[in-house]
């Protein structure tokens, strides 16, 4: 079993566990492929929050206080907020399509090229959209809104809707 975990840092060191449970170590430069896994501890151990707005598919609001270094699914899973994340942040879905306010969408990373292609499937794409689960909280998104598109597209026809993960 492989268990690797990358980070947004310069200097990436990837943990490799091989079947026989030995340890060895990877360093990677950064690249703009890379996927972002949550963490949500400092490394005081104490968590720093970030507070910022869902507008939902309704037009009501739900203020959320999270750690830095979750993402935004999973921000959004945590509250009961209607975001799908059908493929749980593999990059191969547009489910957890999301608007970021454009003031705090230039404080974001660039999308990678499988982002991108993921959103050019997404319903109702605008210039700031982004994928929830790859948009990662930091002290400088405090008091963003994070808006819901009206409409998702997913392989369910029916309106069944996938419980959460
Ligand atoms: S959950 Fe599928 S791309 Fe984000």
């Amino acid at each position: 079993m492989i268990k690797s975990i990358s980070t947004p840092l310069r200097n990436l060191i990837k943990f490799q566990y091989n079947s026989n449970y030995s340890l060895s170590f990877n360093r990677l430069n950064a690249t703009n492929t890379q996927r972002y896994f949550s963490t949500s501890s400092n490394k005081s151990g104490k968590d720093e929050l970030v507070t910022f707005t869902f507008i939902n598919k309704d037009g009501s609001k739900t203020v959320v206080s999270e750690p830095v270094g979750t993402n935004v699914l999973e921000v959004a899973h945590r509250n009961d907020v209607d975001l799908e994340g059908a493929c749980e942040c593999s990059v191969a879905c547009s489910t957890c399509h999301v608007y970021v306010e454009p003031k705090f969408y230039n404080k974001l990373p660039e999308p990678t090229d499988e982002e991108n292609d993921m959103l050019d499937l997404a319903f109702d794409l605008k210039e700031n959209s982004r994928l929830g689960c790859q948009v990662i909280l930091k002290k400088e998104l405090e008091g963003m809104v994070v808006t819901l598109p009206s409409a998702t597209r997913n392989m369910f026809v029916d309106g069944y809707k996938p419980p959460k993960h």
